[in-house]
């Protein structure tokens, strides 16, 4: 391997929640081409307005040196392709490795002797040696480790967080071999200023990044299934969390809905891997069968404490404020808040969802549904407060029973964001996780 940081010319594949911020740290220092398949995406980045919120309208234009197309050939004359393209499952949770194929052969066609194509897709430990290199080695004709070289350095980024940005968050790096290591180490050193953790091979480095959403997972299920025995107890999960906290080694989760295509996702990656080596999974999937339910069960209880109220529930306008997968961040792929929407309405409930970040034609085509509005104006029977978008989060408790036409207003708050005591306090019957 010959390349050097001073003649690197990166391309970056699939510019979405990852792709956009990497490509416009590296075009800080280098040539980038921001390369997609999706022209509506390349139009917009190109108009100057990423809809993923991840850039500013000013970060976008300062970006100046970045390029964006969905034109193969204008990736040619590059000498490193970072790939960050999604990794979904399949309707039965199987991973779904098309998008990561199609990427790698679309590289095998412009792959050039001495380049690097280093993954940053969240996959299993062995993927990108099992699934990636033969697609590349096929399109391009090339040897791997011979004529070409990968690299695996998982993303860690957070959308929507505004602290914890790509340059401020440790980089996990690795290579192929020994000396493509310490490239993909130095690439990334030269942007990521809190620095880099070179992993000893690229498995590893897969397998950390899997499993740091897999731990995440599994303990939000667990905190998931003892706010489900907490309830029948009748005791509060976020009183019993803040008692429990204040010793120096408990880890601190909340139970919630684990939605996107990260935390629901990924331990599925880890699943599938486990069962081609003969072994099956038990913690994972217990977590994941856990968090996957947890959307009906907030609707459940909501309909139990309706009918407690002596609400006629098919009469009643059921309030959402939150329908994206989490916080401050307009992505609604894969949101579980849209199981509580179905729960509801195989109860025969009316829901009037609303969202100030979502995009409400994203909503309605994904989704089918139209956001509403909910307001002191145009109340409802019931509320579920469903994601903690800061606009949520700063609703006093007056605000809240004001948007509930009903002497005992029912406030569902699933992320634990208000105080019990101060809604009661009003005459609120409160649900909580
Ligand atoms: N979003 C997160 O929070 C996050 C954090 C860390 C890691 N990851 C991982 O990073 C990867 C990307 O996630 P994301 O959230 O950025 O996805 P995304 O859906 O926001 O963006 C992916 C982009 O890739 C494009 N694309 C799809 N197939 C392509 C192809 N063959 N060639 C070129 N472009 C293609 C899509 O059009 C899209 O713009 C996933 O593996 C994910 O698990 C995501």
């Amino acid at each position: 391997m010959t390349q050097t940081l001073s003649d690197t010319k990166i391309a970056i594949i699939g510019l979405g929640y990852v792709g956009l911020p990497l490509a416009a740290e590296f075009g800080k220092q280098y040539d980038v081409v921001g390369f997609d398949i999706n022209q509506v995406r390349i139009d917009e980045l190109l108009s100057g307005h990423d809809t993923t919120l991840e850039l500013t309208d000013a970060e976008l234009a300062e970006a100046k040196g970045l390029n964006f197309t969905t034109e193969l050939e204008s990736i040619r004359q590059c000498n490193v392709y970072i790939v960050t393209v999604p990794t979904p499952v399949d309707g039965a949770n199987r991973p779904d490795f098309t998008p990561l194929k199609k990427a790698s052969q679309a590289i095998g066609g412009v792959l050039e002797n001495g380049d690097t194509v280093i993954y940053e897709s969240t996959v299993f430990p062995g993927c990108t040696e099992e699934i990636c290199v033969p697609e590349l080695e096929k399109s391009s004709g090339l040897v791997f480790n011979r004529d070409f070289y990968c690299g695996y350095s998982p993303e860690r980024i957070n959308p929507g967080d505004k602290v914890n940005r790509l340059p401020t968050i440790v980089k996990i790096t690795s290579g192929s071999t020994p000396q493509v290591a310490d490239y993909v180490d130095s690439l990334y050193a030269s942007i990521v200023t809190a620095g880099t953790h070179r992993a000893p091979s690229m498995k590893v480095a897969e397998a950390a990044k899997v499993i740091e959403n897999t731990q995440r997972d599994i303990n939000i299920g667990l905190m998931n299934e003892l706010s489900v025995l907490f309830d029948r107890i009748g005791i509060d999960t976020n009183a019993v969390i803040d008692a429990a906290a204040t010793k120096w080694n408990f880890l601190r989760f909340n139970p919630g809905l684990v939605g996107g295509h990260c935390i629901g996702v990924d331990p599925y990656y880890l699943t599938y891997k486990a069962e081609q080596v003969g072994y099956l999974p038990q913690m994972i999937l217990a977590g994941r069968r856990l968090n996957d339910n947890m959307g009906r069960y907030v609707a459940r209880n909501t309909i139990r404490k309706m009918l407690q109220l002596g609400m006629d529930v098919p009469r009643c306008r059921i309030g959402l404020l939150g329908v994206t997968f989490k916080e401050n961040c307009p992505d609604i792929r894969n949101s579980k808040v849209i199981d509580v929407v179905r729960e509801l309405e195989a109860w025969g409930a009316n829901v009037a969802a609303a969202d100030t970040w979502a995009n409400p034609e994203e909503v309605q085509k994904e989704y089918g549904f139209e956001l509403q509005n909910i307001s002191a104006e145009e109340p409802v029977d019931a509320l579920i407060v469903a994601v903690g978008h800061h606009e949520y989060r700063d609703l006093t408790a007056e605000e809240l029973c004001a948007m509930v036409n009903n002497e005992m207003p029912l406030i569902v708050d699933v992320k634990g964001l208000y105080s019990q005591t101060e809604l009661e306090d009003k005459g609120c019957t409160v649900f909580r996780l």
